[in-house]
């Protein structure tokens, strides 16, 4: 099937594009639309037959839930029961905006969402195009990012097309993302609430209103071999087809040891903030600039884009300093550590 591909205005998406889009999602059609965070892959998450559509089109397990999109508070009971005061605290202070909140699920939504659970993951995204389709097409869309499978996640709409073209019915392209990481998680059906994916909402944010919110340390387990990947905790997830090599150390010795790679080993790339990039010019690698340290927005922006462009300029292997890990930089490293399958490499002072 031949993919459509409609440039929308970010600023008055009021258009026709919109309203065909809206059309195709009503008739079991999938849509890959923008959000603030990454582009997504609708279909109604009220369709059973839809939602099969998604998990075929990005080659997704079927055990890997999905994300429903709303068009406001208003429609939460459509999809999931009452959240309780928690839920409506947390919705008046992120929504619409980068923050899924995983509810216990309403009878409706087809197991299909959940992966069988019992439990919903939803949330009102702010990107005025995913508002104007969520409007138009008067229906929850589930949508996960929109790339395939251990992809890195779309952030513009040339990389949805790399990933999906032809598995597709209709991409709205209205450039690229705001945020460039997916929504923070954090289940409400549980006691204390837990943070399952760090994102866009920086996790101290969340703190202030969720003072017992805690990290669930699934990472550690896995690392140690002591837990199964929770879904969607697999680690060899927005991998890029080149091996990712993540460093973390004095950052003096992390470069040091990346100079030595890439003057030792050919097609090395090098994914590193701009100081980083300064330090390490005239090395035979190929670099992706992730913009100043200083600025953690800009990094985010970049980061998909960046494994995405060393991918194809065909690096075998792909090397990272890990940031660190407050604010929007944790879910910065939760990327890349993922990207490495789980692997950190510790460089000591040299
Ligand atoms: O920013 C985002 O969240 C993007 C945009 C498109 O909204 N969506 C996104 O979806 O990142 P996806 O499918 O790539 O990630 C959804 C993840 C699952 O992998 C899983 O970790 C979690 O959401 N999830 C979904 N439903 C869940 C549930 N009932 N319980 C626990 N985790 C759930
Ligand atoms: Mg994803």
């Amino acid at each position: 099937m031949p993919t459509i591909t409609l440039p929308v205005d970010e600023h008055s998406p009021d258009s026709e594009a919109i309203r065909l889009a809206a059309e195709r999602l009503r008739a079991g059609g999938l849509v890959a639309f923008p959000t603030e965070t990454v582009y997504g892959l609708g279909a109604n998450a009220l369709d059973p037959a839809a939602v099969h559509r998604i998990f075929e089109a990005k080659g997704r397990p079927a055990s890997d839930p999905l994300i429903v999109h709303l068009y406001d508070l208003a429609w939460l009971p459509r999809v999931a029961q009452p959240g309780g005061p928690l839920a409506a605290i947390l919705a008046e202070a992120f929504w619409p905006g980068p923050l899924t909140l995983v509810l216990p699920r309403q009878p409706d939504v087809p197991l299909a969402v959940t992966a069988g659970r019992d439990t919903v993951a939803v949330r009102v995204p702010s990107h005025p195009v995913a508002r104007a389709l969520l409007l138009a097409a008067g229906l929850p869309i589930a949508a996960p990012s929109a790339n395939r499978f251990a992809r890195p996640s779309p952030t513009t709409a040339r990389h949805v097309l790399d990933d999906l073209d032809g598995r597709v019915d209709v991409v709205l392209d209205s450039g690229p993302v705001a945020i460039g990481v997916e929504s923070t998680i954090v289940d409400l059906t549980c006691e204390p609430p837990a943070l399952l994916r760090p994102g866009g909402a920086p996790p101290e944010a969340l703190r202030r209103l969720l003072p017992d919110l805690i990290l669930r340390a699934d990472y550690l387990a896995v690392e140690r071999g002591e837990a199964a990947p929770a879904p969607g905790m697999f680690l060899k997830h927005y991998s890029p087809r080149a091996r990712v090599r993540l460093f973390s150390g004095p950052r003096a010795a992390v470069l040091q040891r990346m100079r030595v790679i890439a003057s030792s080993e050919s097609g090395v790339g090098i994914l590193a903030v701009d100081e980083d990039v300064d330090a390490l010019a005239g090395l035979p690698a190929r670099f992706a600039r992730l913009g100043p340290q200083s600025d953690p927005q800009g990094v985010a922006r970049r980061l998909f884009a960046g494994l995405r462009d060393l991918d194809s300029a065909g690096a075998g292997q792909i090397l990272a300093r890990a940031p660190e890990r407050d604010g929007l930089s944790l879910a910065i490293w939760d990327r890349l550590f993922r990207a490495a399958e789980g692997r950190i490499e510790e460089v000591d002072e040299t």
